[in-house]
């Protein structure tokens, strides 16, 4: 039997190519996808989300958006990483559809109150604020959550929005700390694997050699959102960030990483969203993954972007 998941993201070009990863694999049945304020704002990653299932044909999986704005902190987002529409590299039509009535963390906690305990996987690829008020707001969906596999933090590579801080941390690290500290089980994927996770321009050009429209809009957004991090940090392709979540769920030997009892810093300023291990002798709250198998990885997102 596939694995259900919630999807919750902020597309974001790897938002989209994790959705596609996820849509294509048999090992996954995507249940519902909800919105996060977090690469652009609200309502545009929402419609981006209809956008992205629409060109697939799934508009029979129904979408939720989620929250606005972080619990606390400003807003900030990364127009500067992904272009004006979060997607910019393809041109996506717009979907003719809309979002659920219902609000997206509500729909996390009704799903979770109807469904048995500990069965629930919950796939944030963006921002916590969603998971941190659905738990802030609901906290008899705890026992219900098997597993969050969450992209985001950054613990031995340095951050990528801040000195310490990962973008997805930093956005909303209130949400985050009432996440990392509801005991629910936890699977992270830091920038410390997803950095090892480039996409090079050689697997472009395969993706532009397949005939079909989800595979080049892949290209498409690849290219384009490559370039911030080729300028950045001066490498020969992108950071498969939110791919690394999904594909952890399709096949986890890719992955290795170590158990660790892990907090969010969000006091002290100068370290907010910060993610580090406690040395408190506490127990285990996640699997914090640092390695990838590379070339098993690159092939499982090429043979499936083109299988849809
Ligand atoms: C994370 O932040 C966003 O830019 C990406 O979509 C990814 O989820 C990487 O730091
Ligand atoms: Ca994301």
């Amino acid at each position: 039997m596939p694995r259900s998941i919630i999807l919750d993201t902020d597309p974001g070009q790897d938002d989209a190519l994790a959705l596609y990863l996820a849509l294509a694999a048999p090992e996954i049945s995507v249940h519902s996808v909800v919105s996060v304020a977090g690469n652009v704002p609200q309502p545009r990653v929402t419609d981006n989300v209809l956008a992205l299932l629409s060109l697939v044909g799934r508009d029979d999986i129904p979408v939720y958006r989620g929250c606005e704005l972080p619990l606390i902190v400003e807003q900030y987002t990364a127009e500067y990483v992904h272009g004006d529409t979060g997607i910019d590299g393809a041109d996506i039509p717009p979907s003719a559809r809309s979002a659920e009535s219902k609000h997206g963390v509500d729909h996390i906690i009704d799903t979770c109150m109807d469904a048995d305990d500990n069965s629930v996987t919950l796939v944030p690829v963006g921002p916590l604020t969603n998971v941190g008020m659905a738990i802030a707001k609901e906290r008899r969906i705890i026992p219900k959550i098997r597993e969050i596999v969450w992209m985001g933090g950054a613990f031995d590579e340095p951050g990528n929005t801040t000195r310490l801080a990962e973008f997805n941390a930093v956005v909303d690290p209130h949400a985050g700390a009432i996440v990392f500290n509801s005991g629910i089980d936890m699977t992270i994927l830091p920038l410390d694997v997803t950095h090892k996770a480039l996409f090079p321009p050689s697997q472009i050009t395969r993706l532009r050699e397949h005939d079909s429209v989800v595979a080049h809009a892949c290209a498409g957004m690849i290219d384009f959102y490559q370039q911030y991090d080729m300028d950045k940090y001066g490498w020969e392709g992108a950071p498969m960030h939110d791919p690394c979540a999904v594909a952890y769920l399709i096949d986890p030997t890719l992955f290795t990483g170590r158990r660790m009892s892990v907090a969010m810093e969000y006091m002290n300023d100068d370290e907010m969203g910060n993610t580090y291990e406690r040395t408190d002798g506490s127990e285990p709250n996640a699997t914090v993954m640092f390695d990838v198998d590379r070339e098993r990885f690159l092939e499982l997102l090429v043979t499936s972007w083109c299988s849809l």
